[in-house]
C-alpha cells in the first residue's frame, strides 16, 4: 500500500530549468548552502542527490531563481508506462504532467487543465530524455509555482501582439498569482513596440509606456495625449512618454502610476534606481515588475544586492525567478509597498 503522499521521501531530486540556466541553477543551489549534490545533468534538467540523508516535501518549498519545477524523484525506468506505476506505488493518485527533450527542445505531451490544479494536489511529472529513458518525480502544487507541466508557459500569444513581451507579462501573472486592481495604471520603462501594454490593456489596466521608440498601432489605437486626472469611459488608455527613462519627471506621470514596470535595455543597476526614482516620484506605486536583462547568468550573484534594494525602496514581498520565455533575463517583483 501506498504511504501517505506528503510523506514520501527520496533520495535524489531533479529540478528543471530554462536550457543554458544549468550551471546558474548549480551555482545558486551551491551558493545557497542547500546540501544538495550536483549529479546527472541533461538540458534543461539538473539532478540532485541528498548530501548524507533524504529529501522530502520540505526541499520542494525551496524558492530558486532559475528552478522552474523541483521535483522529488521517485525513480528512473524504460517506459512510461512503468515510471507511472513507480509514482503510483510511492505516493498513489497524481495529476500527470509529461514532458519530452527531443533534439535538445522541450515539448510539453499531456497536462490537463492548468486552472483545474489546486493547492496540495501531487503532481507525477514524466520526463523523456530518450527513446528508453523516463525519469518521473513528484511534487505538490502550491501558491507562487507555474501550474504549467515543467514550468513550461502553456498560452498562446495572441496573433496581435506586436512583440513577444506579451508572454514575459502573461508568464508573469501566471506563476507570480498578480492581482491587477481596479485603479492600477501601470508605467512601464522600454514599452515598444508594445506586447506588454497589450497584455495590460487587454486586463483593463491603463498604461503610461516610456520609450523614445515608436509604439505599434494596435496600442496606439488606445492613446491619449496626457495621463487623464478621471479615466474616460470605455476601453483603458495609453499615454507614450516618447523620451529615455531618465527624462521623465513627476508631471509625466500626473500621481497616478501604481505599478512600475521595466523591459528596458539597461542594466539591473539602472532598471532598479529608475524605479527608486518613480516610486520617489509618485508615492501610489505599490507594486513593480522588472525584467532584468543580463550580459551573463552569473550576474545573479547579486541576486542578494537586488532583492535588498527594492526591500529598501518598500516593497515588503521581493522575488526573483526565471521565466519560462526569458533568455538572458530574470523577473523580480516587488509587491505590499505602502502607499503614500
Ligand atoms: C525588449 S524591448 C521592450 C519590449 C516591450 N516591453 C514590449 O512589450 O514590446 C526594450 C526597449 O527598451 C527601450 N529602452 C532602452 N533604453 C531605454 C531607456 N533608457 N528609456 C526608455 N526605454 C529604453 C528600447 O528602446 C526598446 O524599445
Amino acid at each position: 500500500m501506498a504511504m501517505p503522499s506528503g510523506a514520501f521521501q527520496s533520495g535524489h531530486l531533479f529540478v528543471l530549468c530554462n536550457s543554458g540556466s544549468e550551471r546558474a541553477l548549480k551555482a545558486e543551489v551551491q551558493s545557497a548552502g542547500l546540501g544538495w549534490r550536483s549529479g546527472f545533468q541533461a538540458r534543461g534538467m539538473v539532478a540532485f542527490k541528498a548530501d548524507g540523508g533524504t529529501f522530502g516535501r520540505g526541499e520542494l518549498e525551496q524558492s530558486l531563481v532559475f528552478g522552474r519545477r523541483v521535483c522529488l524523484s521517485v525513480g528512473k525506468a524504460n517506459t512510461q508506462a512503468e515510471a507511472e506505476s513507480m509514482v503510483l506505488a510511492a505516493v498513489g493518485e497524481v495529476r500527470w504532467h509529461r514532458l519530452r527533450l527531443e533534439e535538445r527542445r522541450w515539448s510539453v505531451e499531456a497536462g490537463g487543465d492548468p486552472d483545474a490544479l489546486r493547492d496540495g494536489e501531487a503532481v507525477g511529472t514524466v520526463v523523456a530524455l530518450g527513446p528508453e529513458e523516463y525519469w518521473v518525480g513528484v511534487h505538490w502544487h502550491r501558491a507562487g509555482l507555474s501550474p504549467d507541466p515543467g514550468g513550461i508557459f502553456g498560452v498562446e500569444m495572441p496573433e496581435d501582439s506586436p512583440s513577444r513581451a506579451w508572454l514575459k507579462l502573461e508568464e508573469a501573472v501566471r506563476v507570480f498569482g498578480l492581482r491587477f486592481r481596479r485603479g492600477d495604471v501601470a508605467a512601464e520603462l522600454g514599452c515598444a513596440p508594445g506586447g506588454v501594454i497589450l497584455a495590460l490593456l487587454r486586463r483593463g489596466v491603463p498604461v503610461i509606456g516610456v520609450d523614445p521608440a515608436r509604439l505599434a498601432e494596435v496600442v496606439m489605437r488606445h492613446a491619449l495625449p496626457s495621463v487623464p486626472s478621471v479615466d474616460p469611459a470605455g476601453d483603458p488608455w495609453v499615454v507614450h512618454c516618447r523620451k529615455p527613462a531618465a527624462l521623465v519627471s513627476k508631471r509625466d506621470l500626473a500621481g497616478r502610476a501604481t505599478w512600475f514596470l521595466s523591459d528596458m535595455n539597461q542594466s539591473p543597476a539602472v532598471a532598479i534606481a529608475e524605479c527608486r526614482r518613480f516610486a520617489g516620484m509618485c508615492p501610489s506605486i505599490h507594486a513593480a515588475l522588472i525584467t532584468l536583462k543580463l550580459t551573463d547568468l552569473g550576474e545573479a550573484a547579486a541576486a542578494g544586492e537586488w532583492l535588498g534594494a527594492m526591500r529598501a525602496i518598500g516593497f515588503r514581498d521581493v522575488r526573483l525567478r526565471q521565466l519560462s520565455v526569458h533568455h538572458r533575463e530574470l523577473a523580480l517583483l516587488g509587491t505590499g509597498r505602502r502607499v503614500g
